[in-house]
């Protein structure tokens, strides 16, 4: 059945022979069916393998026309899947290995299937912040590698609003979104700025403990258990979390506060529950730092404030639009952190242009444009040093 997707990702006859063969040897199965795979922001390879045998497997990769940020992403990521399996299992897909050939770059890993959000319930919700916090509670007091970075990934989020406060044409252009009302958003902007700053300014002072980071949760690099377990028994032992985590490349050690916030605002900027009710799950399982939740709250809606104005970049023709619409659900919960009035003049910044079209007929996944699952990166993302 053809499908849909906005990015330019290649099918699988893009991919030359003998990295097809060296798939099959590596996966030790020939592959029967190879489903491109849409429901990020990025243009990787993506492909979910049907393998003889009825077993499956996922194929993520770069190849000869992919930037050089792509190529280094992935690089990351497959040292994060070989050096930290300990540390990232059972949240990871398990890693099924990688390889180099012909210009191409390849992981392989376990299939986890569909997705399993949007829609975001309650219950879901609330699912998601419990493991979410499990996850961060189980690397707290351990330690992490030295190699794993830091502030140099996360640091990077504290200067978004000095930035817009020292360079009149960021304001012009966060404020131009909001069209007829630039005004209200200027004035808005101007006046909570020294507020913003100051809060954003409190990750600079964030010291340990830190736990291991995601660094990019959203509901398209996470499948959400269904509860199929319910009512079997025995239950597999040991039961898979509920919560399974890919897309790696941004791994770092920090404060969990930061992964957390991220991803409470993707939820709501999806329709879900409000980020406060995410918090408050999140914190029955792990020892939130208010202090440091405003920091990166402010932070955060600095990020998306002065990223989703910018033109598009190639290659990522959704990723304004989900930016802007994690700055809708971001901002407003930074002024309610810190008391400022609502930024009313969120109503009026359109998703943006809407993203060209791609049709393929071999894909089984992802959605079509315009029906992006939220926002945008949310990190389509929250990459602080790509866009
Ligand atoms: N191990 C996996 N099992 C099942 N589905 C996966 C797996 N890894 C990725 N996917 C699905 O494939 C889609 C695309 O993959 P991926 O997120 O790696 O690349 P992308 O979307 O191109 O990049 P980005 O996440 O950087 O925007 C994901 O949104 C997800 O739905
Ligand atoms: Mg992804």
């Amino acid at each position: 059945m053809p499908r849909l997707g906005a990015e330019a990702k290649p099918p699988w006859q893009a991919v030359p022979l003998a990295v097809r063969r060296e798939v099959e040897a590596a996966l030790g199965a020939p592959v029967i069916r190879a489903a491109r795979i849409w429901g990020g922001y990025g243009p990787s390879a993506t492909f979910r393998l049907t393998l003889a045998g009825e077993r499956r497997a996922f194929l993520k990769g770069v190849d000869g026309t992919s930037n050089s940020h792509m190529r280094r992403t992935l690089a990351q990521e497959e040292r994060v899947y070989r050096d930290l399996g300990d540390l990232i299992a059972p949240w990871a897909p398990a890693f099924y290995g990688a390889l180099r050939r012909d210009g191409w770059h390849v992981l392989l890993l376990e299939d986890l299937g569909p997705p399993s959000v949007p829609p975001w319930s309650v219950a879901k919700t609330r699912r998601a912040a419990a493991a979410y916090a499990e996850f961060h509670r189980a690397t707290l007091h351990r330690p992490l590698p030295r190699w794993l970075p830091r502030r140099r990934v996360w640091g990077k989020l504290d200067h978004s609003w000095d930035q817009v406060a020292t360079t009149p044409a960021d304001l012009e252009g966060i404020t131009g979104m909001a069209g007829d009302r630039a005004a209200d958003a200027h004035a808005w902007i101007t006046g909570a700025l020294p507020q913003l700053r100051r809060a954003a300014a409190g990750l600079r002072r964030v010291r340990p403990p830190y736990a291991l980071l995601h660094f990019d949760t959203r509901s398209d690099n996470i499948r959400l258990a269904t509860g199929r377990h319910a009512g079997q028994t025995p239950l597999p032992s040991p039961p898979p979390p509920a919560l399974r985590l890919f897309d790696w490349p941004f791994a770092c050690a920090g404060p969990a506060e930061v992964d957390a916030a991220a991803f409470a605002q993707s939820i709501a900027c999806e329709g879900g529950p409000a980020p406060e009710r995410f918090m408050a799950w999140y914190a029955a399982g792990f020892p939130v730092r208010e202090g440091v939740l405003d920091a990166c709250v402010a932070a955060i809606a600095g990020y998306f404030a002065n990223s989703a104005w910018r033109p598009s970049l190639p290659g990522l023709p959704r990723l304004r639009t989900v930016q802007r619409r994690q700055l809708r659900a971001s901002l407003p919960w930074a002024a309610r952190r810190l008391g400022l009035p609502p930024p009313s003049w969120l109503d009026a910044v359109p998703d943006g242009p809407p993203a060209p079209l791609q049709s393929s007929r071999d894909s089984s996944g992802g959605l079509p444009s315009g029906q992006a699952p939220y926002q945008t990166g949310p990190v389509a993302s929250l990459r602080p040093p790509l866009h």
